[in-house]
């Protein structure tokens, strides 16, 4: 398993996983404008030249936040979000950044557990946050200075 930066070509494959693993999936186009962002950090899991999952975060300066996190259906339960957080992490502290916050779906318990496996720290609900009217929770954590 390889873990690497997207290449703009990977934004076509990252979209199509965005629907197989999102209601509310972002657009081609609103990846490819994260994608050109100076804040947004990236890292996908890549196997025999297939993209198998994916996150980003945007980070404008000591704080990010997780934009998204993904793995396709089939891939699921190999460690390989976790190795994807990871990596995302890594990249981040290099150039400064020292929090995360997330917001998951209060239903979501498989992205919960990871998180939580994570080292990520609930902090407070947000009602009604998602478009379906399902409320978020906050979630953090501190990133270990170098
Ligand atoms: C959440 C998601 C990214 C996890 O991806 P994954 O590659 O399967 O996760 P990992 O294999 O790295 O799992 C790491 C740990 O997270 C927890 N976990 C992951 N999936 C879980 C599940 N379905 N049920 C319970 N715990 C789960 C476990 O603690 C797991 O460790 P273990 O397998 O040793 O028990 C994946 O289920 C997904 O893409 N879901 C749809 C998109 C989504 O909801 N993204 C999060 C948005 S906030």
């Amino acid at each position: 398993m390889q873990y690497r930066k997207w290449a703009y070509e990977d934004i076509l494959a990252v979209a199509a996983l965005e629907k197989e693993c999102f209601r509310d999936p972002w657009s081609y186009r609103m990846l490819a404008d994260s994608f050109f962002s100076d804040s947004t950090i990236t890292v996908l899991a890549e196997e025999d030249g297939k993209v198998l999952g994916y996150g980003f975060l945007i980070a404008p300066g000591e704080d990010a936040d997780l934009a998204n996190i993904a793995v396709g259906t089939e891939y699921r339960r190999r460690g390989i979000a976790q190795g994807i957080l990871q990596s995302l992490e890594k990249r981040a502290a290099s150039t400064g950044v020292r929090r995360i916050f997330l917001e998951v779906r209060v239903s979501n318990a498989p992205a919960m557990s990871l998180y939580l496996k994570e080292g990520y720290v609930g902090r407070y609900v947000r009602p009604r946050y998602y478009g379906d009217g399902e409320d978020a929770l906050v979630m953090e954590k501190l990133l270990p200075q170098g």
